[in-house]
């Protein structure tokens, strides 16, 4: 069988596939801490847990609207009035089966060949691949940790064409954690206001994992004036800690929200009627756990911020949020390990890491800035703790 032109235009997943490679190793007995996959540890909190248990006994077991119950619609239109200031009509709400079902409907439904959609890097490496699916065209704008990680407008000017469809903003950010302030997603906006025939893709999976008191801003609230041409991206699974249940959903100008549920109706149907129904609970219920999440993610992150940057040739930034670091080595590149192996770039030294110290991390290519890593810190402390001493200790062995 050959496989289609689209398929080959793209790979799969990187962090699923360490995430794999993790779950096999430990099958196989070893001892490896992974710091790969980017889920919370915390679990389902019970009130959710239970509005689906219920949602199960009352029979909410069939289809529902191809893009939404109206319960869910309602409580995500009552989250973006209440978390950004934001006002959608049911019409205007889309619900998917995870963010990334967002992000594939939004690209699928909306990009050609000759499109090109900017993506500033390091990337969630779903939003390039997904681009190429489509037969657009990735720009990337690269933002390095001497820029915070983070785009700025002159970039921005300077990577808009004429065939620009969408720029992608993600903040906080997978793989940095760097987050954009209110006005500094004013200055980007500033230079959108200035092409109207550009969307904005905000991605604010990460909202409520924020540190230090950062108060938390997205471009459609910030700059009203693009809230015309704004798809606000966010779901469960980051803040609810329910990856697993894979609900999505986004608010947007109705005519692409339309667009979405067209390519919904002959894919995957509605999202599952009982995670629906628990993530109506989710969004409506008392949120004040969210707070304790985001303090207890604040001390890892410290913890791993301070013992990577204990380690010679290593450098790593201070994120705002999210549950990533993204350290990056260009002084180790070309050490050798103590079996003779040359680290030429991220993935050899990712290998090493995993071969050598038994932690597993993703390489910084996969998110398209190299030398770099990216560690998600979503696990204990004291597992953190150690993952870390194996690798000051697996650095501290290269010559
Ligand atoms: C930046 C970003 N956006 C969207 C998603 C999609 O999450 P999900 O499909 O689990 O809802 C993720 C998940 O890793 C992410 O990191």
């Amino acid at each position: 069988m050959q496989t289609s032109a689209a398929l080959q235009r793209i790979q799969p997943s990187a962090t699923l596939a360490m995430t794999s490679r993790v779950f096999e190793l430990k099958r196989a007995g070893v001892d490896v801490i992974g710091l790969g996959a980017g889920e919370p540890d915390f679990d389902t909190p019970d009130f959710v847990k239970e509005a689906a248990i219920q949602a199960i006994r009352d029979g909410k077991t069939k289809y529902t609207n191809v893009d939404g119950t109206p319960e869910l619609k309602a409580a995500v239109i009552e989250k973006f009035k209440r978390d950004n200031g934001l006002d959608y009509t049911p019409a205007q709400v889309t619900i998917n089966v995870g963010g990334k079902h967002t992000l594939f409907n939004a690209i699928v439904a909306t990009v050609e060949a000759g499109d090109e959609v900017i993506i500033p890097a390091p990337y969630w490496v779903s939003y390039p691949d997904v681009v190429q699916f489509a037969g657009g065209t990735p720009v990337f704008i690269a933002a390095g940790a001497d820029q915070a990680y983070k785009i700025t407008p002159a970039q921005l000017e300077a990577a808009i064409t004429p065939r620009t469809k969408w720029v992608i903003l993600n903040s906080p950010s997978n793989p940095t954690g760097a987050a954009y302030s209110a006005a500094e997603l004013k200055a980007l906006g500033e230079v959108i206001e200035r092409h109207p025939h550009v969307w904005v893709f905000a991605d604010d999976m990460y909202e409520h994992i924020l540190y230090d008191g950062f108060e938390f801003a997205t471009i459609a609230q910030v700059c009203p004036s693009l809230y015309e041409r704004t798809l606000t991206v966010n779901g469960c699974s980051k803040a609810y800690a329910m990856t697993g249940w894979r609900i999505g959903f986004a608010g947007g100008p109705a005519p692409l929200i339309k667009a979405i549920a067209k390519l919904q109706s002959q894919s995957t149907s509605n999202p599952c009627s009982i995670a629906q129904a628990a993530a109506v609970a989710a969004l409506s219920g008392d949120q004040s756990f969210l707070k304790d999440r985001a303090a207890a993610f604040q001390t890892r992150r410290d913890l791993v911020v301070s013992m990577l940057n204990d380690i010679d040739g290593m450098t790593c930034p201070t994120p705002e949020g999210a549950f990533y670091v993204y350290p990056e080595f260009s002084a180790l590149i070309g050490k050798t390990t103590p079996k003779g192996k040359v680290i030429a770039t991220d993935e050899d030294m990712i290998g090493y890491f995993l071969d050598d110290a038994r932690v597993a991390a993703v390489h910084g290519a996969a998110f398209g800035l190299s030398p770099a890593m990216r560690i998600s810190y979503a696990t204990s402390e004291a597992l953190l703790r150690e993952a870390c001493t194996r690798i000051q200790t697996a650095c501290a062995d290269l010559r």
